[in-house]
């Protein structure tokens, strides 16, 4: 059965194409590289031993997307990563974030709704929950005005798809990932931030390979114990396996409603500090860090409840925050090498 995978030379794109791969799935993966490298294309090669059907495909360009669909008329489910992500950048420039991030879900849509089945896996993210009142964060919390021009295009993603399938055979699953981090444990592909990384774990394996010379904490004078900020930092691997499996369950028709929501994280919160200290101990080296001023739109805490993906998905987390920078940290040193 053939999937798309926009996005799929991506972070986690890549990932999940193995996944698919692993599990039998003829895959596409289409990305514009403007964020990926075509060589990620040979590392999942070398893990699965099958090289994905790769189509180098702007999908801000509506007719380059009537073009694939038209050629791929047996694709059964498109799982769609491809997006700009980096929320600073968002804010400096929205329209950037609005045509990728927006535009390219219509397009997809519009092409998908004329296959016999429409089955899409949307990745959305914790951020459209803002600063929830209450920790762990249930599906069901309300959906908080957007932060971040980025963060508004996965709400606004989120409520086409939910518009669409009122009215058409869409069956879809959105995703909303808390942190994604690590790499696959093979060090073949994993996270290629082009530039200087905007998230924490990057940041902490370049800054301990030398690359940064110190990491900046963004503030210290939070409400929480050590009064850094708390995430739900998720295994990539873990983050790709749940694709498969929201994937599946649209194929089996297996779904209660047309649109479904699940929350993807491990259920537990980690400060920076405490990531910071994991570090150490998977490294086995000091990690040079300053206290810095907050960074704006930070919200304090984000953590995951995961009854729904657990007992409705059949899907939790099995990798550890120490698994994820224990792979993180091989893949840097394997990529600097
Ligand atoms: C994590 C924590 C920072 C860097 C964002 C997006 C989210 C998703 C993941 C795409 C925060 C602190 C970070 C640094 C630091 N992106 N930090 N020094 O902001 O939780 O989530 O990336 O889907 O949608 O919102 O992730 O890794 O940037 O930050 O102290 O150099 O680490 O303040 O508390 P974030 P992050």
């Amino acid at each position: 059965m053939k999937i798309v995978v926009t996005g799929g030379l991506g972070f986690i794109g890549s990932h999940t194409v193995v996944e698919l791969q692993n599990e039998g799935f003829e895959v596409v993966a289409i990305d514009n590289l403007s964020n990926s490298s075509i060589e990620v294309l040979d590392g999942i090669e070398r893990i699965t031993g099958k090289k994905p059907l790769f189509e180098n495909i702007d999908l801000r360009e509506k007719a380059a997307v009537q073009e694939f669909f038209k050629k791929h008329t047996d694709v059964v489910g498109v799982i769609h990563f491809a997006a700009s992500k980096a929320v600073g950048e968002s804010v400096e420039n929205p329209l950037l974030y609005y045509e990728n991030n927006v535009n390219a879900l219509v397009y997809i849509l519009q092409e998908m709704i004329k296959l016999p089945k429409a089955n899409l896996i949307f990745s959305s993210s914790c951020t459209v929950y803002g600063q929830a009142e209450k920790m762990p964060i249930t599906e069901d919390a309300s959906v908080q005005p957007a932060m971040s021009p980025y963060g508004n295009t996965k709400q606004i993603g989120e409520e086409i798809i939910f518009d669409v399938a009122n009215v058409t055979n869409l069956n879809s699953v959105l995703l909303r990932y808390f942190n994604p981090i690590g790499a696959h444990s093979s060090a073949e592909i994993g996270e290629l931030p082009l530039g200087v990384p905007q998230n924490l774990v990057p940041f902490i394996t370049q800054t301990a390979l030398g690359l940064r010379k110190e990491l900046s904490v963004f503030g210290n004078d939070y409400p929480t114990e050590d009064g850094t900020c708390i995430r739900d930092y998720i295994h990539v691997v873990d983050l790709a396996k749940a694709h498969v499996i929201a994937l599946q369950r649209l194929l089996k028709e297996a779904n209660q409603e047309q649109v479904e929501i699940f929350n993807l994280g491990t259920g537990t919160g980690s400060s920076v500090l405490e990531v910071i200290t994991a570090f150490e101990k998977v490294s086995g080296q000091k990690l040079p860090y300053k206290i810095v001023p907050r960074r704006s739109g930070d919200v304090i805490s984000a953590y995951a409840n995961t009854d729904k993906a657990n007992d409705v998905l059949g899907w939790k987390a099995k990798l550890t925050l120490e698994d994820a920078l224990e792979d993180a940290w091989k893949w840097e040193k394997k990529i600097r090498s």
